[in-house]
């Protein structure tokens, strides 16, 4: 395993649309495995694959509760709205308000190709659209209700936070 270098804001890949895992081979698992190991190392709740210049549709999420592999994901179904905090790690020291779906359904395949379900609420919802964005070229930048101010973001680092 080994850390990837994530790419910030400007760079021209992020804003690209990334292509279909078609082979899930040992490549792909290798993808993976970095990914979660720079995603804890980063501190973040979610990494897509494009963030480490690798254009496929790959994602890892981790808000708290286990490590969440998606490959090709798709969101079914939506409910309800939030209004929260949300950072990237492609775009550090910043920190915005965005609005997003309260519930999200997500129907991906495991590393191995094998689809399965899941249902994300809160923080994993948030994350859930966060990283898919990310797979069609898109920031959360985009879509940021309002950035926080230079007081909100002094008052949020004396608490947690994390990007994703
Ligand atoms: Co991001």
């Amino acid at each position: 395993m080994a850390l990837r270098n994530i790419l910030v804001e400007g760079d021209p890949t992020l804003g690209k649309v990334s292509r279909k895992v078609t082979k899930f081979d040992a490549r792909l698992h290798e993808l993976l495995d970095d990914m979660v190991e720079t995603l804890h190392d980063a501190n973040g709740a979610g990494l897509a694959a494009p963030q480490v210049g690798v254009l496929r549709r790959v994602v890892v999420v981790d808000t708290g509760d286990g490590v969440l592999e998606l490959v090709n994901p798709e969101i079914l179904e939506t409910s309800g709205e939030q209004t929260g905090l949300e950072g990237c790690l492609s775009v550090p020291g910043k920190w915005g308000l965005v609005t997003r779906p309260a519930v999200v359904r997500v129907r991906a395949q495991d590393r191995d190709g094998n689809w399965y379900e899941v249902e994300g609420e809160e923080m994993t919802a948030r994350a859930f659209c966060h990283e898919i964005d990310h797979l069609d070229g898109h920031l959360y930048t985009e879509k940021v209700d309002r950035f926080l101010t230079e007081e909100e973001l002094a008052e949020l680092l004396t608490d947690e936070g994390e990007d994703a």
